[in-house]
């Protein structure tokens, strides 16, 4: 273990040379200017990590087209995942995010029930009561922190229920939480990657633990429904605990940037904080225009199963292909007036700040929902809300949010 983490390390300080560093524009203050530089290009971008594509079309493509997937055809890891895997060890399995079918088929199937639309509007009293509480809390103060008072407990609160995980182990969870998305940002340090193994171990003996406690006290949560699943012989225990580790990541990074993005995108536009203070319904509406002008989720990348011409461009089997999300809500060849964020806008066609495809975003509706009530809930309670101080960007090219966003009301005690 010792050997691999250290290889993986060695690794990956090389990688954040000028390539790697290159296809981190999402991390910028503002990525778009660089965006729509990659978007105008004749041909597709190219550097020895791969191939960039950028445009709403080209990447819509990429990201539905049966030609790419997320394995390689050799069985080998992708670049960035195998280091990920060498520091973590052998006995951690890829998540079905990074699976392709008939795995990844199988594995998101048994997933799915939690998160579909016949569930969903039961989960709106316990949204709204975990947003009210912390929203009391947030607001005894004049000034607080939109993100670690509001917008980041939030979906960790709401995962934690869905998943089955008992509050008092929602704090340990949490650090591993945050400790896998750093590391999903590139493992830079030794350091980083022992916290990973560290966390990785702690947090699956935390989860065997907890399927023990549901098969003595079965739950109506995902948890409890897993483990039947693997009693039933329908997935492995590394199998369900990469699908704990995926459901409980991508509830915890995302949606907290999505209604923070939101509220920074709507405070800095204080005409579009006025439509919605005046028409809260337009909640639901605003978080889908920042997932056009602002995605929490810049790229993800994808894997060519054989040869493929696109754009001008020759790809080669294997060869990565990076997909910048961020740049597409913004290509003029389908949203008109692009710069312009107007919660009002009756868009062209769906953006793809959820991905498209097979790998469209599980949990869409859940983030949609939480979205919603969180920004319903500031424009009726806090009207006169404002931006307080500087906000802190999170220093990621993969996942774009604030770290910090002060901001000031004075109602809604
Ligand atoms: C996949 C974005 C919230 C669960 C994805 C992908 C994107 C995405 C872009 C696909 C990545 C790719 O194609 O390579 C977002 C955004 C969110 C959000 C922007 C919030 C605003 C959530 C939540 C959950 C969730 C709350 C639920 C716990 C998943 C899962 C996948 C996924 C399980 C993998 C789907 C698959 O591979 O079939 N998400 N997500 N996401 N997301 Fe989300």
């Amino acid at each position: 273990t010792r050997i691999a983490i250290e290889r993986a390390g060695t690794w990956l300080l090389r990688a954040t040379g000028d390539e790697f560093i290159r296809l981190s524009v999402g991390a910028q203050p503002d990525p778009y200017p660089a965006y729509a530089r990659l978007r105008a290009r004749e041909s597709l971008y190219r550097n020895k990590l791969g191939a960039v594509t950028a445009t709403f079309e080209h990447c819509n493509l990429v990201l539905r087209d049966r030609r790419f997937g997320v394995q390689r055809t050799d069985g080998r890891l992708p670049r960035f995942f195998d280091t990920l895997a060498m520091a973590r060890g052998p006995e951690v399995v890829q998540s079905f995010l990074e699976l392709d079918p008939p795995d990844h088929t199988r594995l998101r199937k048994l997933s799915r029930p939690a998160f579909g639309p016949a569930r969903l509007d039961g989960y709106r009293p316990l949204i709204e009561s975990i947003t009210h509480d912390l929203l009391d809390r947030a607001t005894a103060k004049d000034n607080f922190d939109l993100i670690a008072d509001f917008a980041g407990p939030l979906p960790i609160r709401v995962i934690s229920e869905l998943l089955g995980i008992p509050p008092v182990d929602t704090d340990r969870f949490l650090g591993y939480g945050r400790v896998l998305a750093q590391a999903l940002d590139g493992i830079t340090s030794l350091r980083l990657a022992r916290e990973l193994r560290t966390a990785t171990d702690e947090m699956y003996a935390l989860f065997r633990t907890l399927m023990a406690a549901k098969r003595e006290h079965p739950e109506a949560d995902v948890l409890t429904q897993l483990t039947e699943a693997h009693d039933a012989g329908e997935l492995t225990l590394p199998e369900l605990l990469a699908t704990c580790e995926l459901l409980l990541v991508a509830g915890f990074e995302t949606t907290v940037n999505l209604i923070g993005n939101s509220t920074f995108a709507l405070l800095n536009h204080p005409g579009q904080w006025g439509l919605l203070r005046d028409d809260p319904g337009l909640a639901r509406a605003a978080a889908e225009e920042t997932l056009r002008y602002d995605p929490p989720v810049q790229q993800t990348v994808r894997v060519a199963h054989e040869k493929v011409e696109l754009a001008g461009t020759r790809i080669r089997e294997n060869e990565l292909v990076f997909v910048m999300i961020g740049a597409t809500g913004r290509d003029p060849a389908v949203f008109a007036n692009p710069e312009v964020f107007d919660i009002t806008r009756t868009p062209e066609r769906e953006h793809l700040a959820f991905s498209s495809g097979i790998h469209y975003c599980l949990g869409a509706p859940l983030a949609r929902l939480e979205a919603e009530i969180a920004l319903r809930a500031l424009a009726e309670r806090l009207p006169d809300l404002a931006l307080d101080g500087t906000p802190r960007r999170r220093p990621s090219a993969g996942i774009r949010g604030l770290l910090r966003l002060p901001v000031r009301a004075s109602h809604g005690k």
